[in-house]
């Protein structure tokens, strides 16, 4: 999908010829007195009668205005204007607008009034988010219809400042795509194996590299946390180490670490019958990592960038890891795993060791940890610790203009206690109680050495039901996190207690 930034009023983005022209209205929209077209007069006269209300979520159609080069025109209200708004007004009408036939191919969107800041990146992303097909394993698919997105804004915009919101959220775009098409894959088409051909294939665009490990490696490492986890699957593991380099050799780079268990199966603790199958997207931390670098390489910003995937089946063969087993990780902790259903922080914890090599300014990781994270947030925020209070402000900062919303959660060593064990360094659960949070301070064990930051992303990566998918959350939070250090990276002060 195409899309075009227009610097133009609405009369002459009326006569760009397209399928549907989609007007956004502001409260207060004030239309231009002077403009003496049609379509202006046709929306002035629509607002005084109350026709169409600037409330967001409000829709008029408009069938074929003589002066319009589009059939079918669209006003929609957005009220204050927000991107929150704009997103759900783009979303509404986008939805409208396929009911409608012909497939619509070529859309216009015009802002009628000066867009607020963050809301024509909104608009492109629901619209994305709308129009987005998955395609991979049908053998009849109908490809995505809409090929060309213009985006109207009028003069009196700041030009520079909505070019470059533009161009974050096509290369948004971009990346959140990258992670819907891996995470939507089913397990059989997306391997360990497959994930890291996925990360070579990166390795072609401009300032990435990319080096993937297998087993052997792995056993070289010490990394007997991740390596218990893979032990009971056909699948060998991959570890796969992804670099951006857009800055000096010297700068401290950012970690990303993202969770990449390609079906979690719950091992020998298995998972009930029921809705197992969205366990493929267990590896959604993975596929964020793949997005935020294929939307770094579009935008190519001065920040070095190191993305780290772990990943490997959770399975329940012969030779699977059993409750009570003891395991020594790469940082040398011994872990009892009373649960091997808690594997998601036995194959983050080698990962977080093996980010100390390259001294970073700041490790975030990403994974679908806890079911505990859903009961907590939903599927609106995902849940963040961080024993940086600097990291945690930038990185919910990032959600909140990406619209990629984040919470912040504790950290209080008290939640560790469960987390003790009578045979091992730690035990990899502890009871029932605030699960999302003693997955946190598993985690944290391993995290001494650098400002660290993690997101729950159970709730967030997909969507169930009918409108099943991978929604390619956090790339949106991520690059604008990342941008935002290329700016002035993290100080990286800690603030909360290192060790449990
Ligand atoms: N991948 C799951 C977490 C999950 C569950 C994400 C449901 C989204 C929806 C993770 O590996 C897991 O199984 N966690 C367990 C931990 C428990 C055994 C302490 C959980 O949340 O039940
Ligand atoms: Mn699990
Ligand atoms: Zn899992």
């Amino acid at each position: 999908m195409n899309f075009d930034l227009l610097i133009s009023d609405l009369n002459s983005t009326a006569r760009q010829g397209s399928d549907a022209l989609l007007v956004l209205l502001p409260d207060g929209h004030k239309p231009d007195q002077a403009a003496k077209d049609e379509l202006s007069a046709l929306v002035a006269q629509a607002l005084k009668a109350g026709d169409i209300q600037t409330q967001a979520g409000k829709l008029l159609a408009l069938y074929k205005p003589s002066q319009a080069k589009a059939n079918r025109v669209l006003l929609a209200g957005i009220g204050a204007g927000t991107p929150r708004l704009v997103r759900q007004a783009v979303a509404g009408a986008l939805g409208a607008l396929r009911s409608g036939s012909p497939a619509l191919k070529k859309l216009t969107i015009c802002f009628a009034g000066t867009p607020a800041a963050g809301s024509v990146r909104a608009a492109v992303l629901a619209v994305a988010d709308a129009s987005y097909v998955y395609t991979t394993t049908k053998s009849k698919a109908e490809a995505r219809g809409l090929a060309r997105v213009t985006l109207a804004v009028p003069k009196s915009v700041a030009k520079e400042t909505v070019q470059d919101e533009f161009q974050r959220a096509t290369a948004t775009v971009v990346g959140v795509e990258l992670a819907k098409e891996w995470a939507n894959r089913p397990a059989n088409h997306a391997t360990p194996t497959h994930l890291g051909t996925a990360a070579q294939a990166l390795a072609k665009l401009p300032r990435i590299t990319c080096q993937v490990l297998g087993p052997k490696e792995v056993a070289k490492l010490k990394m007997g946390s991740f390596m218990a986890v893979a032990q009971g699957s056909q699948e060998p593991l991959r570890f796969i180490v992804l670099h951006y380099k857009g800055a000096a050799p010297s700068q401290a780079p950012t970690v990303l670490v993202g969770k990449g268990i390609t079906f979690d199966t719950g091992g020998i603790s298995i998972k009930p019958a029921g809705e197992m199958d969205e366990m493929k997207y267990d590896m959604g931390g993975a596929a964020s990592v793949l997005g935020t670098f294929r939307a770094l390489a579009e935008l190519q910003p001065a920040i070095n960038v190191v993305g780290l995937i772990p990943s490997c089946e959770n399975m329940p063969d012969g030779g699977a890891i059993k409750p009570g087993d003891v395991v020594t990780s790469m940082s040398g902790q011994t872990i009892e795993i009373l649960n091997t259903d808690a594997e998601g922080r036995l194959i983050l914890c080698d990962a977080l060791s093996y980010a100390e090599r390259f001294k970073p300014a700041a490790v975030v990781d990403m994974a679908t940890l806890t079911g505990a994270c859903v009961i907590a947030l939903g599927a609106v925020r995902s849940g963040l610790f961080s024993t940086s209070d600097e990291l945690a402000q930038r990185l919910l900062a990032a959600g909140e203009s990406a619209q990629d919303l984040a919470w912040r959660m504790p950290l209080d060593d008290e939640y560790a206690e469960g987390l003790k064990s009578n045979f091992a360094d730690v035990a990899n659960i502890a009871g029932r109680a605030a699960g999302a949070v003693t997955a946190a301070k598993f985690l944290q064990r391993f995290t001494d050495k650098f400002p660290w930051a993690h997101l729950d992303i159970a709730g967030t990566a997909w969507k169930g039901g009918a409108a099943k998918g991978a929604t390619g959350r956090p790339v949106g939070l991520l690059l604008e996190f990342l941008l935002g250090q290329a700016a002035s990276p993290v100080k990286g002060r800690k603030t909360a207690s290192a060790k449990a």
